[in-house]
């Protein structure tokens, strides 16, 4: 059998560990051939191939990106797009297809299942917030990057008496947020889930002032001020997908509660940072297990699914169920932090 691959969306750590593990048992079990597509779907799409076996595989498991590039090309925005891809696997003789992406690569996965092209998934995703799966590799090291930076910002906000707001990544979801936040020790944890009032967190922000302590804000990028406060957040360009691009929550919030309270405020971005580099060891366990799990799929030919962490199970769910609904942060789990604020 001969399995393209490919990897989409936004870059993760962990998807070089994946790619290894599919190719090796791919190889060493099965006796597969495999073909790596660059840059997301346009690989397939505009028959971009690169090779792909053992030896390009070699020596990457800690490396952070994808060897074989990202991109968030929308095949089904393309004229013929699905056609193409169709036509493009054809002609590279391809019998399967392991994409390895978030809630749009996945999404046009589960499309082109339906349509009759045999893929399994690989759900990534530094956000988290991808449903049927406990965990996607990428946000343990997000996480861990975002803990470290507020660690850091703790001592120098002290010295200063300052204010400091870290915006984080989580367009939809504030995983990355309330996990760091609360490893952290954030005095206010801001998610798109719960809009804020900005009159509570400058209450905030002087509560924690009067401990003699100053406030660190973690606040997701997608987080948005209750309807009225007139702080506008969006840029209004949007990708392939239809998102918008998102950033400045962070220095919004700053200049506001410097306003509001007086306090001298400062944000920092964490942004690419939080993707970048290599993984941590416990996504290299669970990108390496997806991978095992996603090719032991392709070779039951059982097509239409992805891999996914049920407590330490790697089990296969239908596409759907990955990227039919986004897995969101609870009111009650959103409470679990709130018990720190101030
Ligand atoms: O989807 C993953 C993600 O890292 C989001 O958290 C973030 O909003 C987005 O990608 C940023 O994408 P880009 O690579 O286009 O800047």
């Amino acid at each position: 059998m001969r399995v393209g691959v490919l990897t989409g969306g936004g870059d993760c750590p962990g998807l070089n560990a994946v790619i290894r593990a599919v190719v090796r048992k791919g190889v060493k079990e099965h006796g597969f051939e495999f073909v790596g597509f660059r840059d997301g779907w346009k690989g397939p799409l505009e028959g971009i191939t690169m090779p792909l076996g053992i030896a390009e595989c070699r020596g990457i498991l800690p490396r952070g990106g994808t060897i074989l590039g990202s991109s968030r090309t929308n095949p089904f925005k393309v004229d013929d797009g699905v056609q193409r891809i169709k036509d493009n696997l054809a002609v590279e003789g391809v019998d399967a297809l392991v994409a390895i992406g978030g809630e749009d690569t996945l999404g046009v996965a589960t499309k082109l299942a339906d349509l009759g092209v045999n893929v399994v998934g690989v759900p990534k995703t530094i956000d988290n917030d991808l449903s049927g799966t406990d965990f996607t590799f990428g946000f343990d090291t997000a996480v861990n990057i975002a803990t470290e930076a507020i660690d850091r910002l703790h001592t120098t906000a002290e010295s200063h008496h300052r204010v400091l707001v870290v915006e984080v990544m989580g367009r939809h979801a504030g995983w990355i947020a309330l996990h760091s936040g609360i490893a952290g020790g954030a005095s206010i944890v801001l998610i798109p889930e719960q809009p804020f009032d900005i009159d509570e967190v400058c209450a905030l922000v002087k509560k924690r002032f009067e401990s003699s302590f100053a406030p660190i804000l973690v606040v997701s990028e997608g987080a948005v001020p209750k309807d009225g406060s007139g702080m506008t957040l969006q840029s209004g360009e949007v990708d392939a997908f239809g998102h918008v691009r998102l950033g400045g929550i962070g220095d919004r919030l700053a200049k506001e509660i410097e306003q509001r309270t007086g306090a001298e405020s400062r944000a920092v971005v964490l942004g690419h940072v939080q993707r970048g580099g290599t993984p941590t060891a416990f996504d290299r366990w669970l990108a390496t297990r997806f991978g095992l799990g996603a090719i032991g799929a392709v070779a039951d030919g059982d097509f239409g699914v992805m891999v996914a962490l049920r407590g330490k199970d790697i089990v296969r769910v239908p596409l759907i169920e990955g990227t039919g609904e986004l897995k969101v942060v609870s009111p009650e789990e959103y409470a679990e932090a709130q018990v720190f604020f101030g």
